[in-house]
């Protein structure tokens, strides 16, 4: 692996704009578990009957009494780890520009970036479904579930659940971006869900170098990545940031 993780700080040296594209994974270090693989949470609950639109609509009780609610249990103390702050000093060096991150923990901007495009929304706001008011998720009394707006509506996470558009311009300047960037770090995602595993593909496709940082493969491997780092999110960080500050 320091053989990889030393190539991969000197293509991040010699590169001109580094785009990440980051997912669960690399939270799963700040005690948040992921989706799919090992403690996942779509093995303990089934996304269509709990994090669909369609779902929510038709019970939306049963959403935050099974889903909303431990989220916001877990992610109301996660801090960001050596991934988040690693990614935080690569901004800071002038080599990362931007994350498009597919998380809604926020824990990027905690860490330090700047410039995150959030694809999937960002869990620290709820928007009520009847007059749009919003309201932090940490401001939202939870002794009635669910939670209600003043106007009596019921407050949902400024999430995109499944079967719901990704935000428009998050799409567009990511997609901008991918396409732009000459070497996009892909971290912590399986790679498994659309239209954000298609970002690797749009930086691929035009001449950037894909470097996957992940303990497992994913299908972007051997095909789409040039190489992966197969380790854990914050120790490769730690170990590029090292290098580079060595190069420096
Ligand atoms: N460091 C880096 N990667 C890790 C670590 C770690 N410490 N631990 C696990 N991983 C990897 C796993 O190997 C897996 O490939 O992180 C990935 C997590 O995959 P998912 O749980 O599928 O998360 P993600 O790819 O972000 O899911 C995409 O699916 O359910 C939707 O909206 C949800 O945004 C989410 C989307």
């Amino acid at each position: 692996m320091d053989d990889l993780i030393k190539k991969a700080a000197e293509d991040i040296a010699a590169a001109r704009q580094v785009t990440a594209l980051t997912g669960a994974g690399i939270s799963v270090e700040s005690g948040i578990p992921p989706f799919r693989g090992k403690g996942g949470l779509w093995e303990k609950i089934d996304p269509m009957e709990y994090a669909h639109i369609d779902a929510f609509s038709r019970d939306p009780e049963k959403v935050w009494e099974v889903l909303i609610k431990g989220m916001k249990d877990i992610l109301d103390t996660a801090e960001p780890n050596d991934a988040h702050k690693g990614l935080a000093r690569l901004e800071k060096f002038g080599k990362l520009k931007t994350i498009i991150t597919q998380n809604v923990d926020g824990l990027h901007q905690t860490a330090g970036s700047t410039d995150v495009i959030e694809f999937h929304g960002n869990f620290a706001w709820q928007r009520c479904t009847d007059c749009g008011d919003r309201c932090r998720t940490s401001d939202i009394s939870m002794e009635k579930i669910p939670p209600r707006c003043h106007c009596g509506g019921i407050y949902r996470p400024d999430c995109v659940f499944f079967g719901e558009m990704i935000p428009p311009d998050a799409l567009l300047r990511s997609r901008t971006l991918a396409m732009s960037c000459d070497v996009m770090l892909v971290m912590g995602t399986s790679a498994m869900v659309q239209p954000a595993a298609y970002m690797p593909v749009l930086a691929r496709e035009n001449g950037a170098r894909v470097i996957e940082i992940n303990p497992e493969p994913t299908p972007l491997t051997g095909h789409i990545s040039d190489y992966i780092i197969q380790g854990s999110g914050g120790v490769v960080m730690n170990g590029i940031i090292a290098r580079l500050e060595g190069l420096s």
